[in-house]
């Protein structure tokens, strides 16, 4: 049994589901947890072997093996990265060993916090089904895909705007046609779009979701 609130957002690449469960945290004190870190922590270990990350074997392996220095690693946020990331998270197996890891944080969260905040594709549907607070986080692929652009280019990545755009169709699609677990709102998410918000605009919606969706 556990008392944990859990607060799930979901949602596809560079909608702003990120910050906006950082700032969610923040907020209630909840810790918080980048799903998806993991899944490009597993990425990154296999192009680091040389390995496919479509190969299922590889691929659980190095899943079942991940560590702090895995999810550590530099390279987690890069496009390339992220593709691999996208590959490995179809594999059955992939995401078997890193279930416990994800439902052992929501319902016991580090440092005695009251509650937890996780951000991914299937918190709401697969890895919290019973969570009280789902959000789902949307917006046009062009506002997305410009948010990532920015991102890539104040990092010093060698992008251009049609590349990531593509790059997050591409993504989307592999994310949400997979079989296993894949990127779709739960019946019971609240749908937020953030495509004309800014920032604080979208915290305070966000805000005003998770406070309608506790009262309930
Ligand atoms: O959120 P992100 O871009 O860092 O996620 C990287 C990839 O990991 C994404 O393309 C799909 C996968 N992922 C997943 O399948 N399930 C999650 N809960 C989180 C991420």
């Amino acid at each position: 049994m556990t008392t944990s609130v859990v607060i799930a957002v979901d949602g596809p690449v560079a909608a702003g589901k990120g910050t906006l469960a950082r700032r969610l945290a923040e907020h209630f004190g909840y810790a918080y947890l980048d799903t998806g870190a993991l899944y490009r922590a597993v990425g990154a270990k296999v192009l680091r072997q040389g390995g496919d990350p479509a190969d299922p074997a590889v691929a659980a392996k190095a899943a079942e093996s991940l560590d702090e220095s895995d999810r550590a690693a530099p390279e987690l946020r890069s496009e390339a990265v992220g593709l691999a990331a996208s590959k490995v998270a179809a594999i059955p197996q992939v995401r078997a060993a890193l279930l416990d890891f994800q439902r052992r944080f929501a319902s016991h969260p580090p440092a005695g916090r009251a509650g937890a905040v996780l951000d991914g594709r299937d918190i709401g549907t697969v890895v919290c089904p019973d969570a009280p607070v789902k959000l789902f986080v949307i917006a046009r692929d062009e506002v997305r895909a410009e948010r990532r652009y920015r991102e890539l280019m104040d990092k010093g990545e060698a992008v251009t705007f049609e590349r990531v755009l593509a790059d997050l169709r591409k993504r989307d699609e592999q994310d949400s046609a997979r079989a296993a677990a894949p990127l779709k709102p739960a019946a019971d998410a609240h749908l937020l779009d953030t495509s004309d918000l800014a920032i604080e605009a979208a915290v305070a919606a966000a805000l005003e979701a998770v406070a309608a969706a506790l009262k309930r």
